[in-house]
């Protein structure tokens, strides 16, 4: 196909706008996926994305379609990752691509997210080519969601397609539209190479597989290339397209989309962002906007039993290999024993990464327990003698006396909500140490509201609060912006006697008493009754400023059942015994995981 027959385009939305199922529609109608192969969403293919029915990893499918002036085209969809953890991948895609569709479901309208990425797609300077999806629902309010879209994000639309991508509704017109609307990628190739990695995994036989595009010139298999950025070189074994299988080529030339393997050990040496040129005539510049991602959230995760410390380095590691933005180093505390402090790009990251582990240690037949400590930002230091110190744990933090200052990061964030939840939503950030910086009448009933805030409110369960304090309506977005010196403070928890860790928090010095009080109070309610008194304290140095104590008890699980019913009594035992095995034991008490993760509730 000539590049003026190609278009790369990717799906933007709001999370359960319609992406996935837009994208099937797409697949089925070029005929690139047969129906009875549509097992579930395609381009949704894994199985932890699927069990949470959001889309991580990117995918590309190239479609061949013959238009309705004759002609036969190559429309490349590039999937993006819908979450904020992931915003440097979805940059990375949309760069590949000249434009969008921008999905809004018509009985929603225009959300956090919506905004977000179209601002990310216009900063790439893409076509946007808007879609009104789910017409078919009886709530639907097209014209209220187009005056919304015309409005906030200023497009014209005047012909907007109107969808519903799970009645297949409007999907020849969505073709049309992106052969006849986003235009053709420029034709650069006679100039060296320049591709441009936007997404790249580990595959067991091949090594590592990258997807890219390429910018400028032209690759064949069997070229030496270099990685701009990682300075790697390697020579490539197989090159191809994603049509929507693996399909091996000889040559891609500027404008295509495909994938390319050269037995690359790890991702961290074909990174997201990378140029790829070649090694015999290569470009002088490398393209723009790649980036190392830095973790911005880490925590501890250790094994319930010591002797599953190697299995868990061995899953981290392997982890590791298909994911650059993951880190981890060894940690020992006297609490938990040995494991490991781990680095993500924020909580779903965490969140998919703990999965994963689990997931895999299950397929081979292992058990493997985990117990996680609450996440923490990545807090800085300035020591007495000037050396700026990270701060990965709590447990880090150079004693008061020895440092001069702690700063925290902060985020932009903003807030899409309908108009009546307002005050309900400007409480939560000013409770939460947010600096208000504006607020925008989208609409008559819909509203932005932006504020300064530490990530380290935002990591908590501010997500949740936002959720339960607008009836679900309202959604939120954020970037990292930097970091600022505050008046913050190690809050130590003691129980029995003994400092817990795991259990430590930096908080601000305002929120202290509050926090540690809550910390208490909540510590109290999760940790079992021993044979013994058990008092928990919050202190500040030697300074105590919260305390409770947990009363002494047997705990008989059997005095519940009266009468001689067994298999009662063993369910019983057999759920304690359950219950046990996330515990770790910190001294001489039992603690349970959900007790590791208090801090994360108590606000
Ligand atoms: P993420 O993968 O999380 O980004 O979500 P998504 O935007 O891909 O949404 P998805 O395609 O998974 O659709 C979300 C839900 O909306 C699913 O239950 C779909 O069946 C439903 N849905 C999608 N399109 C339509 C439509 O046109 N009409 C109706 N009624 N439902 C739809």
């Amino acid at each position: 196909v000539p590049v003026d027959r190609i278009r790369n385009f990717c799906i933007i939305a709001h999370i359960d706008h319609g992406k996935s199922t837009l994208a099937d529609q797409l697949l089925l109608k070029t005929g690139t996926v047969a129906a009875r192969d549509m097992i579930d969403q395609f381009m949704d293919s894994n199985d932890i994305e699927r069990e949470r029915g959001i889309t991580i990893k990117l995918n590309t499918a190239r479609m061949k379609y013959t238009a309705q002036d004759g002609q036969l085209y190559a429309l490349n969809l590039i999937d993006t990752p819908g979450h904020v953890d992931f915003t440097y991948e979805v940059s990375r895609s949309l760069s590949s691509c000249e434009g969008a569709l921008l999905v809004v479901d018509a009985s929603q309208g225009v959300e956090a997210q919506t905004l977000a990425n179209v601002w990310l797609a216009l900063e790439n300077d893409l076509e946007i080519v808007p879609v009104l999806n789910k017409i078919d629902l009886p709530g639907a309010e097209p014209e209220r969601v187009i005056r919304e879209i015309e409005e906030i994000i200023g497009l014209d639309c005047s012909n907007i397609i109107r969808a519903s991508a799970k009645m297949g509704l409007g999907i020849e017109e969505t073709l049309e539209a992106v052969v006849q609307r986003i235009p053709p990628p420029n034709n650069t190739v006679k100039d060296p190479l320049r591709a441009l990695i936007f997404d790249s995994y580990y595959d067991a036989y091949r090594g590592v597989v990258c997807q890219f595009r390429v910018v400028d010139g032209q690759v064949a298999k069997g070229d030496t290339v270099v990685m701009m950025n990682t300075g790697k070189e390697y020579t490539l074994d197989e090159i191809g397209v994603l049509a929507p299988v693996k399909t091996p080529v000889d040559t891609l030339y500027a404008g295509e989309v495909g994938y390319l393997a050269a037995q690359i050990k790890s991702v961290l040496d074909a990174r997201v962002g990378d140029t790829v040129t070649l090694k015999k005539n290569p470009a002088a510049d490398a393209l723009e906007g790649y980036e190392d991602v830095q973790p911005m959230v880490y925590c501890g995760l250790f094994p319930t039993d010591a002797d599953d410390y190697q299995d868990l380095r061995e899953a981290l590691g392997k982890l590791q290999l298909n994911d650059a933005a993951l880190k981890f180093e060894p940690e020992v505390n006297n609490a938990m024993g040995f494991g490991f402090r781990c680095g993500f790009l924020g909580l779903l990251h965490m969140e998919i990464v703990q999965m994963e582990i689990v997931q895999e240690r299950l397929e081979r037949e292992y058990n493997l327990d985990l117990v996680t400590t609450a996440p923490t930002v990545v807090y800085k230091t300035l020591t007495n003698t000037g050396e700026e110190l990270t701060v990965n744990s709590p447990g880090d933090l150079p004693e008061a006396t020895k440092r001069q200052n702690i700063s925290e990061p902060y985020v932009r964030l903003e807030m899409v909500t309908p108009t009546e939840y307002v005050g309900n939503l400007m409480e939560l950030a000013n409770n939460r140490r947010g600096e208000f910086v504006e607020m925008k009448y989208l609409t008559d009933s819909r509203t932005t509201l932006v504020f300064n805030i530490p990530l380290a409110e935002v990591v908590t369960d501010y997500f949740d609060q936002l959720k339960s304090r607008s009836k679900g309506y309202a959604s939120m977005e954020y970037k990292i912006t930097g970091y600022r010196v505050n008046e913050l403070v190690l809050l130590e928890i003691k129980i029995n006697g003994e400092p817990a860790e795991p259990l430590s928090v930096i908080c601000h010095r305002d929120h202290a008493y509050r926090t540690g009080k809550a910390l208490c109070a909540k510590l109290k309610e999760l940790i079992p009754r021993q044979m013994f008194r058990v008092p928990i304290q919050a202190c500040i140095g030697a300074k105590v400023i919260a305390s409770e104590a947990i009363a002494p008890y047997r705990k008989d699980v059997l005095a519940k059942c009266y009468g001689g019913d067994i298999s009662r009594k063993k369910k019983l035992l057999q759920k304690q015994a359950d219950g046990k095995k996330r515990m770790k034991q910190l001294g001489k008490v039992e603690v349970p995981q959900a007790a590791f993760m208090a801090v994360l509730k108590i606000n």
